[in-house]
């Protein structure tokens, strides 16, 4: 049996981004000549590598970056199944319509526990392998009571971090005939079953999925539940669900691929984290998201990478970041900032995104000496070590 050490120091750091302000300068709070020690799940210290103090372990990371772990704070990651046809059809000129998720939940009702866990698993070991170290998944593609109830189950036992409720992801097929049927069910009992194992409340505020009424009711029923808020908005047209987001406060509105300026506005002086999802406005052919726009109003943006079958498949955050840059306009340290702060601000969570004493030990050795690197190579940047509250998972 191998027993992990209980204090680790890492030495040799190309470049050391903290996002702690205080420790450094810029948005990145960056270190160079610094060393870092994880004991226990926590940062125990971080200064110069000549003031380092000793740790059962030492690992010298020959001048490669180290960065806080990343935080996808945005992924649809139970489902069975894959919709590639979808994808081909879609490369040749169709266009992307919600209606494809009811392929997936056909394929993810169909699908047995412990298959389905498995699933999720594996995918949550290719995130950590990539440097994920902090994840948000929704249910979604259950949209029965105990399809939705075994969603958050499965997500929560396989250890994300935060699980969200998305019962309002599309109307099911059966209910074709009675939307309000399927909201009393959203609002009432899916909501009664899930709420154990999920924090958030989420609803695809879209034509094709829920209109703004229908978003306010469900987004008011997870409210009086004691759910935190969040949106899917703006993702294939102009809409109302950036200016629902903030106005109710919700934590984050994710896409936001098309925005007024009235939206910026709204966006920049609320409370409200604008999620980008660039591999979804790549694999459906939007426009990318307005980052330039919404950093230079000073609007807080956060990165995620949106996994799921119909619309990105990718549970790459470094791909994420290279999309940002290459296509929203973010500069790198914006969009590294956004891949980590951002996405812990997006969760309303101080103990992860940041490498500061007291912080939760999510560590990754990217395999670059710098975050320069994650952009030029066009997401071709992985992790050559990752530690998750202090343990190592890759
Ligand atoms: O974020 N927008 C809603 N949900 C997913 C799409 C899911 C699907 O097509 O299966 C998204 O893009």
């Amino acid at each position: 049996m191998t027993v992990s050490p209980r204090s680790t120091l890492i030495t040799g750091i190309g470049q050391l981004v903290t996002n702690d302000p205080a420790a450094g300068p810029g948005i990145l709070g960056t270190i160079d000549h610094a060393a870092i020690v994880i004991e226990g799940g926590t940062i125990a210290w971080i200064g110069p590598e000549r003031e380092a103090p000793t740790a059962d372990e030492s690992l010298n990371v020959a001048g490669h970056a180290v960065l806080p772990g990343w935080v996808d704070s945005h992924t649809h990651l139970v489902f069975a199944g894959d919709r590639a046809a979808e994808f081909t059809a879609r490369m040749a000129g169709e266009p992307y319509q919600a209606g494809g998720m009811r392929a997936s939940v056909e394929a993810t009702r169909a699908t047995d526990d412990e298959t389905l866990a498995q699933l999720v698993t594996d995918r949550i070991a290719d995130m950590h392998a990539a440097g994920t170290t902090c994840i948000e998944t929704k249910t979604g593609y259950g949209l029965t009571v105990p399809d939705e109830a075994r969603g958050a189950r499965i997500a929560a036992q396989a250890g994300v971090d935060e699980v969200t409720f998305l019962g309002a992801h599309v109307v099911p097929i059966e209910y074709d005939d009675d939307r309000g049927a399927y909201l009393d069910l959203v609002c009432g009992p899916m909501l009664d079953a899930v709420k154990g194992e999920a924090r958030w409340i989420d609803v695809f505020c879209e034509t094709g999925a829920f209109d703004e009424a229908e978003s306010r009711r469900v987004l008011a029923a997870g409210r009086a539940a004691g759910l935190g808020l969040r949106v899917h908005g703006n993702q294939l047209g102009p809409g109302p669900g950036v200016r629902l987001a903030v106005e109710l406060g919700a934590a984050s509105v994710d896409h936001c691929t098309y925005l007024s300026d009235a939206d910026i506005d709204a966006l920049a002086s609320g409370s409200t984290v604008a999620t980008l999802l660039p591999a979804t406005d790549l694999s459906t052919r939007q426009p990318p998201a307005p980052g330039r726009r919404l950093a230079d109003a000073g609007a807080p943006i956060a990165l995620a990478t949106n996994c799921n079958p119909g619309t990105s498949y990718t549970a790459s955050m470094p791909l994420v970041i290279a999309l940002a840059v290459l296509q929203c306009g973010l500069t790198t340290a914006e969009a590294v900032h956004a891949a980590t702060a951002g996405g812990a601000r997006a969760l309303r969570r101080d103990d992860v995104g940041v490498l500061k004493v007291g912080a939760r030990a999510d560590v990754q050795v990217i395999d670059a000496p710098s975050i320069d690197h994650i952009a030029y190579r066009v997401g071709g940047v992985g992790a050559r070590a990752v530690w998750r509250a202090g343990r190592r998972v890759a």
